[in-house]
């Protein structure tokens, strides 16, 4: 599937990962989400001394979408050099959360993308519906 605006998308994301602080992992990965306004949010990861506290390109791209106000992000895409990196596990609890219908898209090498919906790469997922129903069986 080579959409285009699945590869402009890929290109955003590998403009943002310019902007990666990694200098303890040297590996620099970019992000970039599309939202139902048309526009476009970039993030990079962004590591710290204390290790835990890293923010990775997603979550990144994700809160700056959220922050200024949109409500419906359609895809997220990934972009690492080596290719074919797939969120991970903390970013896909917060893509669930946040863009419950996404696309991921990443870049498998130089020429290809993959896509696949955040369902199926977090199936039987925690999400605020177990707490609505853990709640409701208390009262
Ligand atoms: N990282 C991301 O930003 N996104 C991913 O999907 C995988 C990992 C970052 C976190 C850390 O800065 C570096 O890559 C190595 O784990």
């Amino acid at each position: 599937m080579k959409e285009k605006k699945y590869i402009k998308l890929i290109e955003e994301a590998k403009a943002a990962a310019k902007n990666s602080r990694s200098k303890y992992s040297k590996f620099s990965v970019g992000s970039a989400v599309l939202c139902a306004s048309g526009k476009i949010y970039k993030g990079t990861n962004i590591e710290n001394a204390s290790y835990g506290l890293t923010n990775c390109a997603e979550r990144s791209a994700l809160f700056n979408a959220v922050s200024a106000g949109e409500k419906n992000i359609e895809i997220v895409a990934v972009w690492t050099k080596s290719g074919s990196v797939f969120p991970c596990g903390a970013c896909r609890q917060v893509i669930l959360e946040l863009a419950p219908q996404a696309d991921i898209v990443v870049n498998k090498n130089a020429k290809d993308i993959i896509v696949i919906n955040i369902k199926d790469l977090l199936p039987y997922s925690f999400s605020g519906k177990n707490l609505k129903r853990a709640i409701a069986n208390c009262e």
